[in-house]
């Protein structure tokens, strides 16, 4: 069983963008800081509403995209809709367990993924990240924002790395517009949104009223620790790297999780 607690320092309100799927209701920008995206604009969700009998039914799916296992790759994906609502389009058709007949009328939320780490980092320092880039190649990374002269300077790279904030900031904001009175409440995603279900599942259970029914799945979302088609590390080797660069150490720590 996984136990969570809430993030740790400077859990402040924060700003949530709010998209709709169909029709473009209200862009909020709420409050200050704390649960930002890797280039520190607010994190969005869409959302359609429910209505007749599945007004008080929540479908929650976190949208996946892989992670930023190093401070070159999260600059990278700063600048991308997996890093900023800033390059987030407002409207998406919903697709998946979004588009399945039998939630034609709950709540249907797509969290959107902005943060390179399954929405787990909790780290209350911007740019904490000094970088040496010596050995940083400009021509192996043309979608990155350093520009040769740079090299081996230590970065302002201005990342943000508080998944976890998103994660709790979004179900706070939804438990505000109703989700509190939820009867049948489900957490899904795919991928890297299907690891995020798994790690958030028991802290969306504590989060949701005890006479909720609450259900999480995880589709594609558990990475087996083996050795890859060519004999070698990679997953080991990349999620070391994730853990490291999103000081995971602190929000995966078996204190807050109990595995
Ligand atoms: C960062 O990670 C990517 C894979 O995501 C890898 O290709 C790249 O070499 C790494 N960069 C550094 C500086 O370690």
């Amino acid at each position: 069983m996984l136990q969570t607690q809430r993030p740790q320092s400077g859990s402040l309100p924060s700003p949530i963008l709010f998209f709709s799927s169909l029709i473009l209701l209200l862009v909020f920008p709420l409050f200050p800081l704390a649960a930002v995206c890797l280039d520190g604009s607010p994190p969005a969700y869409h959302w359609d509403k429910g209505y007749g009998t599945g007004i008080n039914s929540w479908l929650i799916q976190l949208e996946g995209g892989g992670w930023c296992n190093n401070v070159s790759s999260c600059l990278v994906r700063k600048n991308t809709h997996l890093g900023s609502s800033k390059r987030m389009v407002k409207q998406i058709p919903f697709s998946g367990i979004l588009n399945n007949k039998h939630f034609y009328n709950w709540n249907r939320i797509k969290v959107r993924y902005c943060d390179g780490s399954s929405f787990t980092g909790d780290v209350a320092a911007v740019n904490p990240v000094s970088y040496d880039f010596s050995s940083w190649q400009w021509q192996d990374n043309p979608g990155s924002d350093i520009p040769p002269p740079y090299r081996g300077l230590k970065m302002v790279t201005n990342l943000h790395f508080r998944g976890a904030r998103v994660w709790l900031a979004v179900v706070e904001d939804l438990l505000s517009k109703g989700m509190r009175n939820a009867e049948n409440a489900i957490l899904s995603g795919c991928s890297a949104g299907g690891l995020a279900s798994i790690l958030h599942c028991d802290s969306f259970r504590a989060l949701l009223p005890m006479g909720t029914k609450v259900k999480c799945i995880s589709d594609a979302g558990y990475f087996i620790n083996t050795r890859d088609v060519s004999g070698g590390h990679y997953i080991q080797t990349f999620f070391d790297q994730l853990v490291a660069t999103h000081v995971l150490i602190l929000s995966l720590s078996p204190h807050r999780y109990n595995i």
